[in-house]
């Protein structure tokens, strides 16, 4: 019914305000008194069996939503309904910003693929802080932060990420400090190891001021080199960090069907979707030899099938989320997953 009806109409329109008519869409059907009872009913499976326990927390399923579908913390709890055990929200920056001008969001169905350059568009923490008081989550909320667009020096940039994370502690589960966004200028070199202890160094330190403890994940590039990664992965282990969310979206383009022509007609951006998933496995083992599974893995990456959830998972992957393979599947898919993984997984 989706593959046949309902994605071909939201394709015909542009992506962005497919996504923003569907999200309406959403925030009307809620009021509906058992709307969200019905959704949960066709679209939750969660048996004890796919249920984990990881940072101190009981995840019904390994499946979540990754950060950038409900970047303002407005729709989690409606997301959830569709089978996610977890959404990320955000990214969320301190202070509200556009993001980079439209078009910024485009489809490649032939891949299977979104390319976005969005910029981290979001209406800042305080908006987010006030939604999810106004509807308590029924699900496990994770805040992905991040520095605005318009924090240029190195001080600046601590102070985002330390605004953000204090801001925001008492209102969610856990946390990602996304340094891997390919979209905004200067993001991605927070990924080099003296800038990343510097954001994560003062985040950790006001961590232990509270009574309770929540977990911080860093969101890593595909496109780092090994070397890089391990880096990252040797400072996590020492200095505390919880977890790695393996990966952002990637900037190359090998092996697209996509014609050339129209790659350059929509210009730089990160890919996400199928092409994305072979990447997304070599660096989520990678991870799991290195850190010899002391470090727990959230894979994200390309996921469009529920075998591939699950090679994700014999590969070392603790957790998992998805974006563009909901998109593509529809609102069944987490659901397909979870009954996929009951039948062979084996924990
Ligand atoms: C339109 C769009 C917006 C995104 N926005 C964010 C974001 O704000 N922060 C972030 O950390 N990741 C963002 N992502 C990346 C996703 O969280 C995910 O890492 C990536 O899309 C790979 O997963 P997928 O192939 O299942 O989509 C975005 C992805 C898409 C497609």
């Amino acid at each position: 019914m989706y593959k046949q009806f309902v994605r071909p109409l939201l394709f015909r329109f542009h992506p962005e305000a497919a996504h923003q008519f569907t999200m309406l869409g959403l925030k009307m059907l809620r009021r509906i008194p058992l709307f969200s009872s019905l959704v949960r009913l066709l679209y939750r499976y969660d048996t004890p069996s796919l249920g984990r326990e990881l940072f101190g927390l009981n995840f019904p399923s390994p499946v979540g939503l990754a950060a950038g579908l409900d970047k303002n913390a407005e729709f989690f709890n409606e997301l959830s309904d569709f089978g996610f055990s977890f959404v990320e929200v955000g990214s969320l920056t301190p202070k509200p910003q556009d993001g980079n001008p439209r078009p910024r969001l485009f489809r490649l169905p032939k891949d299977k693929a979104i390319i976005n350059r969005m910029g981290i568009n979001n209406k800042g923490i305080d908006y987010a802080i006030r939604n999810i008081q106004q509807d308590p989550p029924r699900c496990i909320l994770v805040a992905n932060i991040a520095k605005n667009t318009t924090s240029l020096t190195d001080e600046e940039a601590i102070s985002d990420y330390e605004h953000a994370f204090t801001r925001m502690y008492d209102f969610v589960d856990l946390f990602t400090l996304n340094v891997s966004c390919p979209n905004v200028e200067g993001l991605q070199s927070l990924q080099d190891i003296s800038f990343l202890s510097d954001i994560v160094d003062p985040i950790l330190a006001h961590r232990m001021a509270y009574d309770t403890y929540k977990p911080i994940l860093v969101k890593i590039s595909p496109d780092l080199p090994f070397e890089q990664v391990d880096e990252i992965l040797d400072y996590c282990m020492l200095s505390g960090v919880d977890g790695i969310v393996a990966g952002n979206t990637t900037r190359r383009r090998e092996g697209l069907q996509t014609p050339q022509h129209r790659l350059e007609q929509i210009g730089h951006g990160g890919l996400s979707g199928a092409p994305l998933y072979e990447k997304t496995l070599a660096l989520v083992r990678h991870i799991h030899n290195h850190t010899k599974g002391r470090l727990p893995i959230v894979g994200v990456g390309g996921i469009m099938t529920p075998g591939q959830a699950l090679e994700l998972l014999h590969a070392g992957a603790s957790l998992l989320e998805i974006y563009t393979g909901f998109i593509y599947n529809g609102p069944r898919f987490v659901r397909t997953i979870n009954k996929y993984l009951e039948k062979h997984w084996e924990k």
